[in-house]
């Protein structure tokens, strides 16, 4: 049975950045008070012109860099995200094409916050099977367009940004050991975007409610989230037959950094096990674990051979982990250049576009082609 290994990762956040005193002019809030309550210092907000897809693009691009491999030789793109592009098409499709990954298949995951940890853990899968060699596994999020500027007790928590791996099939055991998907249903209320589903359709009316904007019973989520944490790392760990000594480096979802120190509590270790980013980044929601890792990895919190632990929760009510043996680029692959591959990709969805059209001209538009 192949195994499931991360040899290239990535992150992307857009350029500006909203502290909290910017922050104090927009609602009724202070640096103190989000701070102490949240560990939240700033965060990256998308421009006009980045988007769920074109963040997820710049973090795929990094990471195919660093495994050397062409998006050509991609079989799958996942996208987590709790802010797509769009209802349908999938952002992954968009990023599939702009990567110019030409025999990917190409889907998006919602589980919210725990979206990155279901999404690694689907690829593991489908590489454990044998059904594919390669995948591309990305959280990305643009949640400023879906907060309500004006709601102090969420706005203050979230960030826009982009974290991505490539997974790739191997003999040698390592790469993801173990996957813990959970999920409580009835906790959906407590944090949702009751508008713009099938229950109630985007409407002026559900605009004039303010149902498009996410929704959060942050003292219940809290609750939540301190209580699953650290029974989720443990799981994770049991299933791969690890001990905590063997754990180099937990990554949790950066929520609130009081959220990470209840797990460190619970796990009896000391919070330099821990990834920690959210001052930086506040909440990305699926991207907030990819983003974790690159910086741990970069920071040398991570080494190849060294077991970590990654932890998220979220709506739904949602939760997972994964023990992972990290390992890095695979040493036989040789350098390659990414963007080549997007300017080519440009190109080829143009002339797509374009023969469509053509066809659409040459056959009758609405007539069926195969006839
Ligand atoms: N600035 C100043 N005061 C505030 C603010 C603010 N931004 N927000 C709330 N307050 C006030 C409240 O009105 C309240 O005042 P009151 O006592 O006069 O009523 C007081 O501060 C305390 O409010 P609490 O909600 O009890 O504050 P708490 O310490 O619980 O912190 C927070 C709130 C930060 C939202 C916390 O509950 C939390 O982090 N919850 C988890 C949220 C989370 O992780 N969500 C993401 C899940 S992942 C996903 O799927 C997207």
């Amino acid at each position: 049975m192949a195994y499931a290994h991360i040899t290239g990762w990535g992150m992307h956040v857009p350029k500006k950045i909203l502290t909290n005193d910017d922050l104090a002019q927009m609602v009724d809030t202070n640096d103190e008070w989000i701070r102490e309550r949240t560990g939240i210092h700033q965060r990256h907000i998308a421009d006009k012109s980045d988007t769920t897809a074109s963040l997820a693009v710049e973090a795929a691009t990094h990471a195919l860099r660093m495994a050397k491999l062409p998006p050509t030789e991609l079989d799958l793109i996942i996208v987590a995200t709790s802010s797509p592009e769009y209802v349908f098409p999938s952002t992954a499709s968009i990023v599939q094409d702009q990567l110019g990954a030409e025999t990917a298949g190409a889907f998006d995951l919602s589980a919210a916050c725990t979206g990155f940890i279901y999404a690694l853990n689907m690829a593991t899968q489908a590489i454990r099977s044998e059904q594919i060699k390669t995948a591309l596994v990305i959280g990305s999020e643009t949640l400023s367009r879906i907060v309500d500027w004006t709601d102090r007790s969420t706005c203050i928590l979230f960030g826009d940004g982009a974290g991505a791996f490539v997974l790739q099939a191997s003999d040698e055991p390592g790469g993801v050991l173990s996957a813990v998907m959970r999920s409580d249903g009835s906790g959906g209320n407590l944090l949702a975007i009751p508008g713009g589903g099938s229950v109630n359709p985007a409407s002026s009316q559900t605009v004039l409610d303010g149902l498009h904007f996410i929704h959060m019973n942050g003292n219940e989520v809290f609750r939540f989230a301190t209580r699953v944490m650290a029974a989720a790392s443990r799981e994770a760990m049991e299933k791969a037959g690890l001990e905590m000594d063997d754990i180099a480096l937990i990554v949790p979802h950066q929520a609130n950094y009081r959220i990470i120190q209840a797990a460190a509590r619970g796990l009896k270790l000391p919070m330099e096990r821990f990834a920690v980013n959210v001052h930086k980044y506040g909440n990305t929601s699926t991207a907030s674990i990819p983003i974790a890792v690159c910086e741990a990895a970069e920071q040398g919190m991570l080494q190849s051979g060294d077991n970590t632990v990654m932890v998220g929760f979220g709506a739904g009510l949602t939760w997972g982990s994964l023990a992972v043996r990290w390992t890095g680029p695979f040493e036989e692959a040789k350098p390659i250049k990414v963007r080549p591959y997007r300017r080519r990709a440009w190109l080829r969805s143009v002339l797509r576009r374009i023969w469509r059209f053509i066809e659409g001209l040459v056959w009758g538009r609405g007539k069926d082609s195969s006839a």
